[in-house]
């Protein structure tokens, strides 16, 4: 990184912050809160239209342009944080801008391939002084903060399974992301290598605080991110379904090379952007997620839990936060994970988040005041066939 970037980053001095993909659902809400919070952050876009509407209405500065031109953008920015998804087609280029131009990387993917990628580049990027931060949202702040913590608690694991239910609404660009990512199938972890199998090959029991669910394996960011963060060599990640999208999960993946064809794929970008609008502000102040998770060697096993804000609220929280303190000099240069950089504490920082510990079913520890009567953890999670 530059000597003026470097030394204006590490006094949070007048630091620049640019949002690529400002006048997305995500980032425009993002864009929103940051102004709230006394920064002037860069509105930027591929579109000049949209980009300059959401900077004068908030009295920001916009900047139009493609990934592929990016780095002839950012001289004067000190960090880049990309809200622009599907990632798979707008990370690549930016992180290697943000490289050239000593520029610090963060994005909201979730993608477990974008990962993949980007952390091969991480001494590329700690030469040049640049933190490369992707998965600062929902995905994967809450659960790379929970591998990091079971990980403190049972530092021997050798298995770690995290699953995730979220209540509320979904946004075009969310689905338009899941949409490019169902012809790549699933995956998990074994052995410390990635392991290709179809979505939803994997069904656990698991008890979210309220109750049993049946939940699907799908491929999460975690399978790259939490691996990083801990170590611990097999990991399989979950997301709790309604039974009829557990349907769908078992014929998305009967029909994934149909999917895989960018001719179906347009279509169906094209359908959701013209059917879906992202959660109201009622349904993201209304709205909830729960996380669980599980550590454990042959003989051993502990559980937490935690519960957060809606996704798209708490994405908003924890994508500023992780961007102040990368402005701020907070995080190493290289590739870095949210818990890797700040912590497995650094969720607890966002207001409305409650972590609970549990052993052999019993609640031992719970990190906020917002306390409700919890009834433990028995018996009933199920492995699935496979394992
Ligand atoms: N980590 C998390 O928990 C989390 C939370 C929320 C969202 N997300 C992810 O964030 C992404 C955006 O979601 P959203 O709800 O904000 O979607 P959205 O409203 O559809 O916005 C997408 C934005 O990305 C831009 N974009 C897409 N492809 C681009 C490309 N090739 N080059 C330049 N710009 C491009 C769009 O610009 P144009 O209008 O010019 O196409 C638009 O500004 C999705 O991938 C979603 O899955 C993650």
């Amino acid at each position: 990184m530059s000597d003026t970037k470097a030394s204006r980053s590490a006094a949070d001095d007048g630091a620049r912050l640019l949002v690529y993909g400002a006048y997305g659902y995500t980032g425009r809400l993002i864009v929103e809160a940051a102004v709230e919070r006394g920064h002037e952050p860069i509105v930027a876009g591929r579109n000049r239209q949209k980009a300059r509407g959401v900077a004068s209405s908030l009295g920001l500065q916009a900047r139009c342009f493609t990934v592929e031109d990016a780095a002839g953008h950012l001289g004067d920015v000190d960090a880049v944080l990309n809200c622009a998804g599907p990632f798979s087609e707008t990370a690549d280029a930016l992180v290697d801008a943000c490289i050239e131009t000593g520029t610090h990387y963060l994005d909201i993917t979730g993608e477990l391939a974008v990962f993949e990628r980007i952390s091969r580049l991480g001494s590329a990027a700690a030469d040049a002084g640049v933190t490369l931060l992707p998965g600062v949202g929902f995905d994967v702040v809450p659960t790379d903060c929970l591998a990091a913590h079971l990980h403190r608690r049972l530092p021997e694991a050798t298995h770690l399974s995290l699953a995730i239910e979220a209540d509320g609404g979904i946004s075009p660009g969310t689905l338009k992301t899941a949409l490019s990512d169902l012809g790549s199938g699933g995956a998990v972890r074994r052995d410390g290598q990635l392991r290709h199998e179809a979505v939803g090959a994997r069904t656990r029991v698991v008890d979210f605080g309220d109750g049993f669910r049946r939940a699907v394996s799908i491929p999460w960011g975690d399978v790259s991110t939490a691996y990083h963060t801990t170590g611990i060599p097999n990991i399989d990640v979950y997301l709790s379904l309604p039974t009829n999208a557990r349907r769908a999960v078992a014929l998305s993946s009967s029909l994934s090379g149909v999917l895989d064809t960018d001719a179906v794929k347009r279509a169906l970008s094209w359908l959701v952007d013209r059917s879906i609008e992202g959660p109201d502000e009622a349904t993201r102040a209304g709205g909830e997620a729960r996380v669980w998770g599980e550590a454990r060697t042959d003989d051993e096993r502990v559980v937490s839990r935690l519960r957060t804000p809606e996704t798209y609220e708490l994405t908003v929280e924890t994508a500023l936060r992780c961007a102040e303190k990368v402005l701020a000099g907070d995080a190493a240069a290289g590739y870095e994970t949210p818990a890797g950089a700040f912590g497995p504490d650094f969720v607890l920082e966002i207001p409305g988040v409650e972590r609970v510990d549990l052993v052999d079913g019993e609640v031992v520890d719970r990190e906020t005041d917002e306390s409700e009567a919890d009834e433990g953890e028995t018996a009933a999670d199920e492995t699935a066939a496979g394992e």
